[in-house]
């Protein structure tokens, strides 16, 4: 037996798959293949081959409402997988340009295969959620980051969780769910889950088989623009008993648009209650001022500058005619970190004014402070 299996790993060592793994990873390939580095070369031929790059193949498609489209992914050996509640970038290529957009992943963090499951809503006007709901197949190869955000539970697991979700912000939640139902969480679960309608609510099905099989998850569901769900109108107080015996002291995630956000912030305010844990897919308004802008922006790469405007440095290139890649233009993501080279900027999330060289910044949520130059 044990003769058997030394043979085997040593076959495996010798093979023509674990040769061309060792080779993929050497140096020589590397030196090879300068500049472009390995990746380039291997994506032409098989594409979930990489030495360092994340991608993953489409394995599934399917669509739960008129209005999304729910992709499962296998994901190559280079994913270090996630935690529930965490999102990745995913990036596509559309008419030539790559985009990335952030997508928090619906399925369990203990999944068969390491699979990922993503929900996508579409936007009316939305590039790559238009361009997956219209054209993801089972074989496409999709870009990944690894997993990245703190939006997730507590180890150990907390006693009680309540969950509150809005629209297509019940994916990081619903991992969260599958999750603790995975791991046979004996604690008591509570989720709110709000749509617009039954018509266009995520996960129906599978939330009311999972009520049926944990007697200690309580659903219940409120459509803000149609009829026929157990809550009525929008979040407040008076739904919290309908599926937790007490909401202080319950572990919180929510996740949907900023105002569901606001409300339930209001009412653990009131209550004298600790920040529930938030996300919302949402840009947020940020509030800053472009009068008295001055300066110049260089966009050193590209040999183009512009007369400083004020705004966000991502704008400031868009206006100038350049697109940088980014994904989520709040700050989070970091797909759009660029190297400002000199000058200085504010940072619109944290207030904090930078004037060091040569240092990245998210230019989605950075504004000019005088002359900036980046390496765009
Ligand atoms: C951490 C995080 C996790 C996310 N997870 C998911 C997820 O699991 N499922 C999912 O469907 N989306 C998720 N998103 C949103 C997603 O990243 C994209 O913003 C969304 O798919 C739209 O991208 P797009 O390329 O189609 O639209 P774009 O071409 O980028 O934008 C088109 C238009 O739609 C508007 N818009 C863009 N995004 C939104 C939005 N979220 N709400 C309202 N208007 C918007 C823009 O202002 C613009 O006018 C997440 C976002 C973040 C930050
Ligand atoms: S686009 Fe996500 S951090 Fe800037």
């Amino acid at each position: 037996m044990v003769a058997r299996a030394q043979s085997s790993r040593l076959a495996g060592a010798t093979s023509p798959r674990g040769l061309g793994r060792r080779l993929l990873h050497s140096s020589l390939a590397e030196a090879l293949t300068f500049p472009h580095g390995v990746d380039r070369y291997v994506e032409l031929v098989r594409p979930l081959l990489l030495k360092r790059d994340v991608r993953a193949e489409v394995t599934a498609v399917r669509h739960q409402t008129p209005k999304s489209v729910t992709l499962t992914l296998r994901p190559n050996e280079n994913w270090r997988g996630l935690q529930a509640g965490q999102f990745v970038g995913v990036s596509v290529e559309i008419d030539g340009v790559r985009h990335t957009r952030p997508y928090s992943p619906a399925g369990s963090q203990h999944a068969a295969g390491g699979a990922l499951e993503l929900t996508v809503s579409t936007h009316p006007e939305g590039r790559v959620s238009r361009h997956l709901r219209e054209h993801a197949r089972a074989g496409l190869i999709v870009g990944l980051t690894q997993a990245q955000g703190d939006f997730v539970l507590a180890d150990p697991r907390p006693d009680r969780v309540l969950l509150i979700s809005g629209g297509s912000g019940i994916t990081p939640v619903m991992a969260m769910l599958r999750t603790l139902c995975d791991e046979g969480f004996e604690g008591e679960i509570g989720f709110l889950n709000y749509a617009r309608s039954r018509e266009l609510a995520l996960y129906g099905a599978e939330l009311d088989r999972l009520t049926d099989r944990n007697e200690r998850l309580s659903v219940a569901r409120g459509f803000t623009r149609g009829r026929g769900a157990k809550l009525t109108g929008r979040f407040c107080r008076e739904h919290l008993p309908a599926v937790i015996s007490e909401h202080s002291g319950a572990a919180t995630f929510v996740c949907g648009p900023p105002a569901l956000i606001a409300s339930v912030r209001a009412v653990w305010a009131k209550d004298g209650l600790a920040e529930p844990a938030v996300e919302t897919f949402t840009p947020a308004a940020l509030s800053f001022d472009t009068d008295g802008a001055e300066g110049i922006v260089s966009f050193a790469a590209s040999g183009r500058e512009a007369a400083n405007s004020g705004l966000p440095l991502l704008e400031q290139a868009e206006d100038a005619g350049l697109a940088p890649d980014h994904g989520c233009r709040m700050g989070i993501c970091n797909t759009c970190s660029c190297r400002k080279t000199t000058g200085t900027v504010r940072n619109l999330v944290t207030g904090q004014v930078s004037t060091a060289p040569d240092e990245q910044i998210r230019i989605c949520v950075s504004v000019p402070l005088g002359d900036v130059a980046l390496d765009l």
